[in-house]
């Protein structure tokens, strides 16, 4: 009987996650994973969701089970196994289905496998999903990249799994052919330079401050009240105040310092590049974790070049610690500013009309970065901010309130030889991007000089050359 709302194939941790999500919301979610034991027990955990669930044990039973236009979400590994379960759905795939890759893919592969069904009576959908394990099971934020009519068919579920901010569900269609993707790959760029900046300051803290977890656990948390007020830094401190039940040390002083990494902020880092757009807290932010993989040579770096410069410290560790607050707080606005450039020229290079308000709005719940702060820069977006996000009037306050300690805190930094690669790169940043009257004019007469590549004068008009003459010989 062809009744199920929509079919899901892989029931992994997120895939059976969302299966229940979709079961609890009322919906009939037909299932079939590829490993067949799995099935059953997934429908056996279900409980009284089991009654939602239709197992199949082929996927020629999982489409017959389905309600035309078909919906399929794929919940499987990226790359490879993506290509392949395309290649079996694909002949049983017909009239206005919906093959939807719900995993983190790079975008280029999403748009290419939307070229592949051009010729087919089925269609492709995108689909980011943030939010973790606990996301998909009780809702998590939903990027979709896609056409219309397959967005109509597949909306009425997106959006009762979804989680809710202020009752408006986290997901919506964000434009054509691998926009959702890409969308949901700026988010992980964005949630690596969050992340990387918190760590950085809870560095500061540790060996800045000789802080102890307990005491920084402390502080997040204390953040965790005002404008920092984020998921992140909610997680922070709990992290920071668990211990191991063993030993009874925090448990983070017993983790090997060397961040893992899936790939989707170093995508995150490459399309920036390839669009030119100067994203450099992301940047740092994925450079840091390749450098923290690097533990041998960093243990022998650390022999070579032991003493860390330690000046007295004359301020109040209290006032210090208030100056990280704003310090993570302008940081933040730079790295959410750079990934929202990002998206913007993106946007404009394929065509898709993203619009950002939405992404802000669909980031407030559900997803890893969501935060108040993305109320702020969704309303924002909403006013119509022409250009750069710190330009928005109420950015713009924020940063000119906050960034005199994003400067002492990384100068603070540097003295001490403590490692703040974000929060510098976003420091930078913002001083290149004020400054009216740049350096480039020396790269461009070193340009002309080797290469004879030209520069513009700013007294003249077209293209001109140096009167290197003798300087040359
Ligand atoms: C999310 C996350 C998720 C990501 C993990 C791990 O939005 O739910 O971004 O998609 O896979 O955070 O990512 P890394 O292994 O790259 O840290």
């Amino acid at each position: 009987m062809s009744d199920a709302d929509i079919g899901l194939v892989g029931l992994g941790t997120m895939g059976s996650a969302l299966a229940l999500n979709i079961a609890e919301k009322g919906f009939r979610v037909a299932v079939w994973n590829r490993e067949e034991a799995r099935i059953g027990q997934f429908v056996a955990e279900a409980g009284e969701l089991a009654s939602g669930i239709v197992p199949c044990t082929t996927l020629e039973a999982l489409m017959e089970a389905i309600r035309p236009p078909r919906p399929v979400l794929l919940m499987i590994p990226s790359g490879a196994p993506v290509d392949s379960m395309i290649g079996r759905l694909k002949p049983l795939a017909g009239e206005g289905d919906i093959l939807i890759d719900a995993g983190n893919a790079d975008f280029r592969e999403t748009v290419r496998r939307i070229g592949e069904f051009r010729d087919s009576s089925a269609t492709f959908v995108g689909m980011g999903v943030s939010g973790g394990e606990d996301g998909a099971r009780h809702g998590p934020s939903i990027m979709v990249g896609g056409e219309l009519a397959a967005w109509e068919r597949i909306a009425p579920v997106l959006t009762a799994i979804a989680a809710k901010y202020e009752g408006e569900p986290c997901a919506a269609l964000l434009g054509p052919d691998g926009a959702g993707h890409f969308v949901k790959t700026i988010h992980n760029g964005i949630e690596y330079a969050d992340m990387q900046m918190i760590a950085e300051v809870y560095g500061l803290m540790r060996d800045g401050l000789g802080m102890k977890p307990a005491d920084i656990s402390a502080v997040f948390a204390g953040w965790n009240g005002g404008r920092l007020n984020s998921y992140l830094i909610e997680i922070t401190a709990r992290v920071l105040a668990v211990t191991d039940p063993q030993s009874g040390t925090p448990i983070v002083d017993l983790i090997v310092d060397a961040a893992g990494q899936k790939g989707t902020g170093r995508w995150a880092a490459i399309e920036a590049q390839h669009l030119g757009v100067p994203a450099t807290a992301i940047e740092a932010a994925v450079a840091a974790r390749n450098l923290s993989a690097q533990r041998a040579e960093r243990a022998t770096a650390a022999t070579t070049f032991p003493s860390t410069f330690l000046p007295e410290q004359t301020t109040a560790a209290s006032d210090i610690v208030r100056e990280l607050e704003q310090a993570l707080l302008a940081g933040k606005i730079v790295a959410y500013a750079q990934g929202f450039a990002v998206m913007a020229e993106a946007s404009r290079e394929h065509g898709w009309d993203v619009p950002l308000d939405t992404v802000a709005r669909i980031w407030r719940a559900g997803c890893i970065i969501r935060s108040q702060f993305l109320g702020e820069i969704a309303s924002a977006f909403a006013d119509g901010p022409a250009g750069n996000l710190v330009l928005a009037p109420a950015f713009a306050a924020l940063m000119a309130e906050t960034h005199p300690a994003l400067r002492v805190t990384v100068g603070r930094a540097a003295l001490q030889g403590l490692p703040v690669p974000a929060l510098s790169a976003a420091l930078s940043w913002f001083d290149s991007w004020r400054q009216a009257r740049g350096t480039a004019n020396l790269i461009q007469a070193q340009r002309d000089f080797f290469g004879a590549h030209g520069f513009e004068r700013i007294d003249r008009e077209g293209p001109q050359h140096g009167p290197w003459g003798a300087a040359q010989g």
